[in-house]
């Protein structure tokens, strides 16, 4: 009798979650018998869960908010990704049954841009943001030796601690002047709170790309305010399946096919 495979994703809330749905396509896609949780875990519960899941013949979790630095103390083995970023979204376990924690959304976000040949090699780059969405993605961008990576947040401190954080890249603090930007990306929760509006009019115009690393719904106020200068516009549901894509390799040594997996009717 053929056993199914237990992965899941660990969060609070978790209702929402597009994983379960993601990686039950891939699986489906490589004949693969898995079985896909979404588990609903708070604080307190999490790395007891964790262990659990592992002890009990899971074989993989994805991690999701607002776990993603707590999750790192249940692992034996950190990716070095995750030692810079102190956050992970996948955890795996070894032939020693270790738990390996590892952060994929920054390989995800990449590789979303080069599958809508997005560049960022020898491109001006703003990331407006400076909590856990906007650091998952800086060490990844910054490997791909961008003219410029600059950040901006709303409250300034934070930006001095991303700075210091990831001082082994060249990231730089958003100086207002009249230098082009090529690719924005929003990584703040701003939408959440009202309208859409950052001060940087003068360097944004119809060749900017605009991605805003949340998907469906969330991403219509960014939206709507980068459309008075622009056309070129992405939202994140790409780097969703793209990290999902490099969790999966990690628990299964295969990258799914990704080209096909269309999430239009259900991401909102
Ligand atoms: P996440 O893990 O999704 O990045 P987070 O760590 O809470 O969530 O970070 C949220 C980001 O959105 C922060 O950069 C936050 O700015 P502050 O550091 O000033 O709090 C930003 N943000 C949230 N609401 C905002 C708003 N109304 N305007 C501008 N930025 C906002």
């Amino acid at each position: 009798m053929s056993k199914k495979i237990k992965l899941g994703v660990v969060g609070d809330p978790i209702d929402h979650s597009l994983s379960p749905l993601i990686h039950s396509k891939f699986g489906a896609m490589n004949g693969m018998e898995i079985d896909y949780q979404p588990f609903h875990v708070v604080q307190k519960d999490l790395i007891a869960f964790v262990k659990d899941f592992f002890n009990n013949g899971g074989h993989g979790l994805n991690i999701t908010l607002p776990h993603k630095l707590n999750c790192v103390r249940a692992a034996d083995i950190l990716s070095s990704e995750v030692e810079l970023l102190g956050a992970a979204n996948t955890l795996s376990k070894n032939q020693d049954e270790q738990i390996i924690a590892s952060s994929t959304d920054g390989l995800g976000f990449i590789r979303d841009c080069s599958d809508k040949n997005i560049e960022i090699s020898n491109k001006r780059v703003l990331i407006l943001g400076a909590g856990g969405a906007s650091q998952s993605i800086i060490p990844a961008i910054a490997r791909m030796n961008p003219a410029k990576l600059m950040v901006d947040n709303r409250s300034p401190n934070k930006i001095s601690i991303l700075l210091k954080k990831f001082s082994s890249f060249s990231l730089e603090r958003f100086e207002r002047n009249d230098e082009p930007i090529d690719l924005l990306i929003n990584a703040t929760s701003a939408a959440l709170s009202g309208p859409f509006d950052w001060d940087i009019q003068n360097q944004l115009n119809q060749e900017t790309i605009f991605y805003d690393l949340s998907y469906g719904k969330a991403s219509k106020k960014f939206f709507s305010w980068s459309s008075q200068f622009s056309k070129n516009r992405f939202d994140g549901t790409g780097m969703l399946i793209a990290q999902a894509a490099f969790s999966f390799q990690l628990w299964f040594d295969t990258f799914p096919d990704i080209s096909n997996i269309d999430l239009s009717n259900v991401n909102d």
